[in-house]
């Protein structure tokens, strides 16, 4: 397990580096929508390798970077990259970056990826705010002593996704004349690809999308308080729904195909968040 100090000489890191930037928004972009932290102007780039006990990710589609400048008026440090439970590192490696966000004074996170659609009335390319998460996996970043700096015992789970965020993202899409779908991820920790008949298990349980990230923040980020937007791209139909299997490439494509209006729509978002 971390010690708080190993938190600290990291956080101590990404401050030095960051300087009188003070970030107000932690964004991590997921597979295929790193193109937000590309179009930001004058960024202060910093490398997961270059701090302190942090691991860096190797996933497709993911860089392992912080990218810190400023969008939609809102100072951010964005994560070009994310780590996941199946590379091989521990839940709280995974969940480190967000605790390192709130050691330097982050309290809001919108958190993206990209998932497989188990509601047949979605399609590939439809963005899903996510309005509440099913794990039913022992992965989990909080097991262990718990850290009292960050954070309860036995956190509250009732509202992961911050309401009022959800509406503003609304009112955002419906700005630009688009609407936005919403619902539940079901967290898998992967590598491999769902089975048909998990995808239809998933379905009866109240299931709108899957995936193999986000849900391990989005704890450690509740557990510290944090407020939380989380969008998910759909990128492919789950396993079993069409006549076809599944693969990483096309996952990807559909990230960069959709990235322009994703960008659109958070650079708006932050302009109107106050
Ligand atoms: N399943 C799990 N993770 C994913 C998928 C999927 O279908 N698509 C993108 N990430």
């Amino acid at each position: 397990m971390y010690t708080i100090s190993e938190y600290n000489e990291a956080a101590k890191c990404l401050s030095d580096r960051l300087g009188d930037f003070n970030p107000e928004v932690l964004i991590i972009l997921g597979s295929g929508l790193g193109d937000l932290a590309e179009i930001c102007p004058d960024p202060i780039i910093i490398d997961y390798k270059d701090i302190p006990n942090m691991c860096s990710s190797t996933a497709l589609g993911h860089k392992g970077r912080f990218v810190a400048g400023i969008l939609g008026e809102k100072r951010l440090l964005m994560m070009q990259g994310r780590l996941h439970f199946y590379e091989g590192w521990t839940a709280e490696q995974v969940v480190f970056p967000i605790r390192l966000a709130k050691l330097i004074g982050i309290d809001k996170m919108i958190i993206t990826n990209a998932a497989g659609g188990i509601n047949t009335s979605f399609n590939v390319g439809d963005l899903m705010l996510i309005n509440d998460f099913i794990k039913l996996n022992g992965m989990n970043p909080l097991i262990g002593k718990n850290l009292d700096e960050f954070g309860p015992r036995f956190p509250d789970m009732s509202k992961v996704f911050d309401r009022e965020y959800m509406q503003l993202f609304r009112d955002t899409v419906s700005s630009f004349g688009d609407s936005v779908r919403e619902g539940v991820y079901f967290y898998c920790t992967g590598p491999q690809y769902e089975t048909p008949a998990e995808i239809r298990a998933m379905r009866i349980l109240g299931a709108d999308a899957v995936g193999m990230s986000t849900v391990p923040e989005c704890i450690a980020a509740r557990h510290c308080g944090m407020r939380i937007l989380g969008i998910t791209l759909v990128t492919n139909m789950a396993s079993g729904i069409l006549e076809k299997p599944l693969d990483g490439d096309e996952v990807i494509a559909a990230g960069k195909a959709a990235s322009a209006k994703f960008c659109k729509y958070v650079i708006e978002f932050l302009r109107r968040l106050s």
